[in-house]
């Protein structure tokens, strides 16, 4: 071939010199996610040997302890570590104050247990928040039409510290309660739980990409005049992002060791802004609706799942998230152990 064809001007930088084989791609990728990044969310439910499938989120069920178990043993093997633990509460148990959520004896607490005892090497986030035992689905206590927050943080409070006891390695508060972390903090402190952890989620929008996951815990805002029919007078407004920014230092003063932003792919810029302004650990949580949108997408044969879950994985690592909450760690982690990635 005549090397060159016509007399037009050559670059003489080119990029794609670095993209000419498997080999040269690998040594100057950027962004590498391993499975130990990944933090797989699980649902716990009351009985034994029991999964009931989630209908919005192939390949995931709630699951009784033993089954959890399991599960954590096969994901540890995997290579990934950590878990974070929602309950499905039994809607007898759901009442407008929320009171399970502080009862030591809850499934969660149980759950907490039984995990912590049979794979003592798995770290166990929880999630702080009252939606699961709420009985008008909503992450505080309601009056009056409105969610309260000083009460609620002092709910809160008491529930991480039931959630340590019970050997909690991390509490993930994701109620966007004003004032929580530093209270969480103190009360943990008090408690004489300096090692249990805060991941806060600190950027969480009032979003509409976790329909799956409040079908998976039946947590949905009730239908009620005197209920806030959704949860934008706490979550974030999905158009702002130096509001995230506010959060992130006021979260980073009360003692939060990281800071999480949720959803992940359509905030990345967020995820992006966050990395920038503080110096701890950011998570991002790619939430029920982002996996079930390549799910669904690949059970049609529309897109291709695995190189579509990885494309996004790799998009929120590589806007700055260090740590990231999936339901696809799994999936992810076998792939990478096969060497498909
Ligand atoms: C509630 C909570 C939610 C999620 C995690 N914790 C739902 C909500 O705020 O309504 C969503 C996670 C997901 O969609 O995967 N405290």
């Amino acid at each position: 071939m005549d090397p060159n064809p016509s007399s037009l001007p050559r670059p003489r930088r080119r990029p794609r010199r670095l993209r000419r084989s498997p080999v040269i791609r690998g040594l100057v990728r950027e962004t590498r996610l391993t499975p130990d990044r990944l933090v797989l969310p699980l649902f716990v439910v009351d009985g034994q040997d029991r999964a009931e499938p989630i209908a919005a989120m192939p390949g995931h069920a709630r699951l009784s302890v033993d089954l959890i178990i399991r599960r954590c043993r096969e994901a540890i093997e995997l290579g990934v570590g950590a878990f974070a633990l929602f309950p499905a509460i039994d809607p007898k148990l759901k009442t407008p104050d929320a009171r399970e959520a502080v009862n030591p004896e809850n499934l969660l607490c149980t759950a907490v247990r039984a995990v912590h005892e049979s794979v003592p090497q798995a770290c166990l986030i929880t999630d702080i928040a009252l939606d699961p035992y709420s009985s008008v689905g909503h992450d505080g206590l309601v009056s009056g039409g409105v969610v309260l927050n000083d009460q609620t943080v002092d709910v809160l409070a008491q529930m991480a510290v039931v959630h340590a006891q019970a050997g909690a390695d991390v509490v993930a508060p994701s109620d966007m309660m004003d004032g929580r972390v530093g209270a969480i903090r103190a009360a943990l402190d008090q408690a004489g739980a300096h090692d249990v952890g805060i991941i806060s989620y600190t950027a969480k929008y009032a979003s509409s990409f976790y329909g799956p996951f409040r079908e998976a815990l039946d947590s949905a805002p009730v239908d009620d005049p005197n209920v806030p029919k959704d949860k934008q007078a706490y979550q974030m407004d999905p158009a702002n992002v130096r509001e995230a920014a506010i959060e992130a230092r006021l979260d980073e003063a009360e003692g939060a060791d990281m800071l999480m932003v949720k959803p992940a792919l359509p905030y990345l810029d967020v995820i992006s802004r966050l990395r920038a302004a503080s110096d701890l650990p950011i998570a991002a949580y790619h939430v029920s609706g982002e996996y079930a949108m390549v799910k669904a997408a690949a059970e049609k044969g529309w897109l291709d799942e695995r190189s579509c879950m990885t494309e996004a994985l790799t998009g929120i690592a590589r806007a700055g998230a260090d740590v990231i909450f999936t339901y696809a760690a799994l999936d992810y982690a076998r792939w990478w152990r096969d060497g498909l990635l």
